[in-house]
């Protein structure tokens, strides 16, 4: 498949590109190439790559800088998918874009379904909520995927974070009352290939398996990464005073996913590992 990622050179559009390039023709565009907020920079480059499959890894993804920056982060998330799903239905291409968990409240208390009434909680969750609704609206072919907290090699995440950290603190405080799926961009990437080379469409929950809270993801990190004499200290979110209200229990089901492909997402300590292991941090 002729396959475009935009975002290419983000943490999951890296990841989609040495996932996809091994087995299609992908091309790669980012930021210097392409403002997806453009709708002449949408129709242009998606006319000059005439691609099968269009991938859209780029988006406003600062939680709390889309409070501040409320325009961008709606022209980015919300109407950069509109610009996309028109330039793309012109051609009947297949449209592929991430959504989040943040898109919901938290509230359910059990694993979100694809079904699920959204509410997002902040201006990142609208956005992207938006953005799924343009999708849906425009794009005449479509894989809309919602995925959660992300690390990867690209760019920065919690778990470089949190070992970044260790390097001046020999004492942590991570929030404990949110709760929710760390996913490793490279299973996501594996992930995305299944639903698309099995000609999937429609709305997947993706994450890696298993829940927990911050401060676990962090103790698991430093156990990995053999700094356990770092402490690690439970607290509650509205400690850290961020911009940002984030779902207190944002787990999904990916249960449909597991239907459709006839596999199941790796443990997010299995993946963790995984990661660790690529960036030559496991001990
Ligand atoms: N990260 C998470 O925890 C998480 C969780 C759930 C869902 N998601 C979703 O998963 C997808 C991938 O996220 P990610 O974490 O891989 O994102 P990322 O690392 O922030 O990468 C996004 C890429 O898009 C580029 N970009 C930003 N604005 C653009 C624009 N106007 N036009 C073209 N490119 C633009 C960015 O460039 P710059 O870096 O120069 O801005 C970056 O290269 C997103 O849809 C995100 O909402 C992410």
């Amino acid at each position: 498949m002729k396959i475009l990622i935009l975002g290419h050179r983000g943490m999951l559009g890296s990841d989609l590109m040495l996932r996809l390039g091994a087995s299609h023709e992908v091309t790669g565009k980012d930021v210097d190439e392409i403002d997806i907020a453009s709708e002449d920079d949408c129709r242009r480059l998606i006319a000059q790559c005439s691609p099968e499959v269009v991938i859209n890894a780029a988006a406003y993804t600062d939680v709390d800088g889309c409070e501040r920056d409320r325009e961008r982060c709606m022209a980015v998330n919300a109407l950069g998918v509109k610009n996309i799903a028109l330039a793309s239905r012109e051609r009947a291409l297949m449209v592929v874009h991430f959504s989040t968990d943040y898109v919901f409240d938290g509230r359910k208390g059990a694993p979100y379904v694809e079904t699920d009434q959204p509410a997002p909680l902040n201006v990142y969750g609208d956005s992207k909520l938006e953005g799924e609704r343009f999708l849906q609206a425009f794009a005449e072919k479509h894989l809309l995927i919602r995925t959660a907290w992300l690390y990867g090699p690209q760019g920065k995440n919690f778990v470089k974070a949190i070992l970044e950290k260790t390097s001046v603190l020999d004492t942590l405080d991570v929030v404990d009352d949110q709760i929710g799926s760390p996913t490793y961009s490279w299973d996501l990437a594996a992930a995305v290939q299944l639903l698309i080379e099995g000609g999937h469409a429609g709305v997947f929950h993706v994450t890696n398996r298993g829940r927990c809270s911050w401060y676990e993801f962090a103790v698991r990190i430093l156990q990995y990464a053999g700094k356990g004499e770092v402490t690690v200290r439970p607290i509650r979110s509205d400690a850290l005073s961020r911009p940002a209200v984030r779902p207190a229990w944002s787990v999904l089901s990916c249960r449909k996913f597991a239907e459709a492909t006839g596999r199941s997402m790796k443990f997010w300590h299995i993946a963790l590992r995984d990661y660790l292991e690529r960036m030559g941090q496991l001990k």
